[in-house]
């Protein structure tokens, strides 16, 4: 039997430290003071900040690391962005793929990512990228799991064959269904298309989760639809809507009257705050839209929300590491969540919330699961988050995975 103790960690800001025992992979022990065992390997925590792993609950894999190929995105517009994607689709290649995807997860993992939801275009007839991540999903399972999205990139309705390239990837093992509502044609094909998403899910018995009005048009209503959806199936939780920055533009009474429906159908949201504040409000000149949802009202809404990095170096967003972390300083500043409160839980955003969002089993720190958990350079999520600290340790199944040693400053004068 493998035996680890890790002493003094501060779980999940708590004011009291505590020690960790992990057994053959799984917590054995959680307690104020553990004493070693014979034969037992001990670490010391020095009181550092433990959270549950990190999940990265959006992202786009197979556009990872593609920046600037074949041209950069001047506008800085989702739909330039699509139109830049569209031409350097031409030369994907399986290999290609499964090199930047699994460069981005190996720099994702530095950060304490252990979960990622990602989109895959399907919006091509040879599906090469789906083809690669379905592969990676496997090679890749002791660093990270991987849930695929099939993402409609250019639409359902829309795009030649988009129903049939759907139920391809529905058959070829994808674990959750997608949809682009504010891209398709007309309204009708926005309805139809969501109508055809959730019911391919159901027919697969997969989650659902749309692109839903990524835009700034007030009149965008792909979302009341999706919700209306969920609600009528009984898939209620397992559909997230992802986006939805048009709700940032809703009048307030279409607001509240959408709220009473949004909380009845259970559905999970993902803010991609980075992303969305550099996409939206382009059409704008001043005042320039913020383009994010209504994170703050959501939440106190009691309903679940995540936040994603949605893009790394790629035509949607030249710039990112992999670090979740800048997804959550950013999207507090733009939500207004700068409470002390608001910060200590936001953390939340990237764990908790982001596992709800994917469905995870066994998720957190608690005896019994299996001994999942990264390790901050800092007290409390308050110091991490202001000061960018280093994950110094992410431990798998009782694995260490990957790990960092705190930076050095000094001021000489
Ligand atoms: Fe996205």
């Amino acid at each position: 039997m493998s035996r680890l103790l890790i002493q003094n960690l501060r779980i999940e800001n708590a004011a009291q430290p505590s020690d960790i025992r992990i057994e053959d992979g799984r917590f054995a022990a959680i307690a104020p003071r553990l004493a070693p065992l014979p034969g037992e390997t001990v670490v010391p925590g020095h009181g550092r900040l433990a959270l549950p792993p990190i999940v990265e609950s959006h992202v786009h894999l197979d556009t990872a690391l593609t920046a600037g190929q074949p041209r950069w995105n001047e506008s800085g517009t989702l739909f330039e962005g699509i139109a830049v994607w569209s031409e350097r689709k031409q030369d994907l290649s399986v290999a290609d793929v499964k090199d930047r995807a699994a460069r981005a997860v190996r720099q994702m993992a530095r950060f304490g990512i252990q979960f990622v939801r990602t989109h895959v275009d399907v919006t091509d007839p040879q599906l090469t990228a789906l083809h690669a991540l379905l592969e990676l999903r496997d090679e890749l399972a002791e660093l990270a799991t991987l849930q695929i999205v099939a993402f409609p990139q250019e639409g359902i309705d829309s795009f030649p064959d988009g129903r049939a390239l759907m139920r391809r990837a529905a058959q070829m093992g994808v674990d959750a269904i997608g949809a682009i509502p504010h891209f398709e044609f007309t309204r009708e094909y926005a309805v139809d298309s969501l109508n055809f998403a959730v019911e391919l899910a159901q027919e697969f018995d997969l989650l659902v989760d749309v692109h839903c009005d990524e835009i700034d048009d007030e009149a965008a209503r792909g979302l009341e639809t999706l919700a209306a959806r969920a609600y009528e199936s009984g898939l209620k939780e397992r559909v997230t809507a992802s986006h939805t920055t048009a709700m940032h533009s809703y009048n307030n009474a279409y607001f509240v009257r959408l709220l009473r429906l949004l909380k009845m159908s259970g559905i999970n949201f993902v803010a991609n705050p980075l992303v969305n504040t550099h996409l939206q409000g382009r059409c704008d000149t001043y005042p320039k839209r913020r383009g994010i949802t209504r994170v703050k009202e959501l939440t106190e809404a009691g309903i679940n929300v995540s936040f994603g990095q949605d893009d790394i170096v790629d035509p949607w967003n030249p710039l990112g590491t992999g670090n979740l972390r800048d997804a959550v300083f950013h999207g507090l500043y733009v939500t207004q969540m700068m409470g002390r409160g608001q910060i200590m839980d936001s953390y939340r955003f990237i764990t908790h919330n982001a596992a709800r969002t994917l469905h995870l089993p066994d998720y957190g720190i608690a005896v019994g699961k299996p001994a999942s958990f990264v390790i901050y350079d800092a007290p409390d999520w308050y110091e991490a988050l202001s000061h960018n600290a280093p994950v110094v340790a992410s431990y798998r199944r009782g694995r260490l995975v990957a790990q960092a040693e705190p930076a050095r400053h000094e001021v000489l004068l």
